[in-house]
């Protein structure tokens, strides 16, 4: 089968088509059309994403990435009659609130026809309400113009699923398996007992862990997104051995769950640097002790999980499992003085942050649900608060 899968939850806008061969989770998953725009050049200027500029740029971008992905994967369309008016109506009633792509959207259809798409996947939260809906309403107008069904995905179960991908596989997983899922929206400790049987055991009271490393970023005069720039500085203080710039604190190490909190963290960074004039070296060693603090408290509570649950499997997914720091700190927790049988998944870098490759692959886990169930494609909602 043809999956097609859409990604606009935050500042990428993303569309995907997947060949599948095969159910989940032991299909071939290749991908053959694969287009994403970055938001982030225009969102830089503001220092983080504002939604209402996120949406619009979504509107602007999400038919070039469908023309896009489609002309990559080279699938032949059929012809397809023109549009009564009805369904034209149909199709400006869809995307009233997305300007002018109904327009757009029909003449597409008109010049190229049917692809032979046989299903949509199309994230339908967490993320920013105003951005989930151009991909909601757009996967809408799609179904009904080629007559397929859609299937919401949780953008979160994307970054579970896209850790361990392979490009053409998922892992064979041993279960129980955990996943820290880390990212600017999320801190998520996620016990998996089965495949699609998911329990949040933790998450951050306040700031994400990517958020923490993008207001820390701006602290400092980083630019946006704060991650890589913050994990750029940090590496140069290891490599020149800096001294400790501030002892900060490691937010909840002890406490007896598996929550978190990093806005104390970024405040003691705030304290930290106040009234100073910080050099090149003052923000390099600054940048390794947040990074170190951080990286400290996500490790511990890994470990308190695997041991609590006797866990066989860790996946590390979300932007900030990009970060090398964590990745390292992770990769050495399988070693043969601390857990041996553990198995270590880490996403590709360039499927760690948002991508529309892991809604396809969310996609297929509930697809035999979402064509049995009643639930029409019509009644479909964005929910900017969606969890797993
Ligand atoms: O998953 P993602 O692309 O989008 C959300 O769903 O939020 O994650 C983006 C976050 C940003 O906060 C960014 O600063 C962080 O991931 N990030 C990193 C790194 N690369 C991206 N954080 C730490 N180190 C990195 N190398
Ligand atoms: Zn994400």
């Amino acid at each position: 089968m043809i999956l097609l899968s859409i990604e606009t939850s935050c500042d990428e806008t993303a569309v995907s088509i997947i060949e599948i061969l095969g159910d989940f989770p032991n299909a071939t998953y290749s991908v053959i059309g694969n287009s994403l725009f970055s938001q982030i050049d225009i969102h830089r200027e503001y220092g983080g994403v504002f939604p209402a500029l996120a949406k619009r740029e979504h509107i602007a971008t999400i038919l070039p990435m469908l023309e896009r992905a489609l002309g990559e994967s080279h699938l032949k369309s059929s012809y397809t009659p023109a549009l009564s008016l009805e369904e034209k109506d149909f199709i400006h009633e869809l995307l009233k609130r997305e300007n002018g792509l109904a327009d757009q959207l029909i003449q597409f259809h008109n010049s190229v026809g049917k692809p032979p798409i046989d299903a949509i996947a199309v994230t339908s939260g967490p993320g920013l309400e105003p951005a989930l809906w151009v991909g909601v309403n757009f996967a809408k107008a799609l179904s009904t113009l080629w007559q397929v069904p859609v299937v919401p995905v949780d953008h979160m179960e994307g970054h579970i699923l896209a850790s361990i991908y392979d490009g053409y596989h998922l892992a064979k997983l041993t279960f129980p398996a955990l996943a820290l899922l880390v990212s600017g929206g999320h801190t998520e400790l996620i016990l998996i007992k089965n495949w699609n049987q998911y329990e949040k055991i933790g998450k951050t009271r306040d700031d994400a862990v990517g958020e923490a490393f993008d207001k820390v970023a701006r602290l400092l005069g980083l630019a946006y997104p704060g991650g890589p720039e913050i994990s750029r500085l940090a590496k140069t203080a290891r490599e020149t051995n800096l001294p400790p710039f501030a002892a900060l604190p490691t937010p909840m190490l002890k406490s007896p769950d598996f929550d978190f909190s990093f806005s104390g963290l970024k405040t003691a960074v705030r304290y930290a640097i106040a009234d100073k004039d910080l050099t090149e070296t003052d923000k390099q060693a600054i940048a390794r002790d947040f990074e170190d603090s951080a990286v400290t408290v996500m490790i511990h509570k890994l470990s308190k999980a695997i041991d609590q649950y006797t866990i066989q499997s860790v996946i590390i997914g979300g932007g900030v499992a990009a970060n090398t720091r964590l990745r390292e700190a992770v990769g050495a927790l399988a070693s043969v003085t601390l857990y041996p049988n553990l198995k270590v998944y880490l996403p590709e870098i360039n499927l760690s942050t948002d991508n529309s490759v892991m809604i396809a692959l969310a996609g297929h886990a509930h697809l035999s649900e979402a064509l049995s169930s009643d639930e029409f494609t019509q009644t479909i909602t964005a929910n900017g608060n969606r969890s797993l």
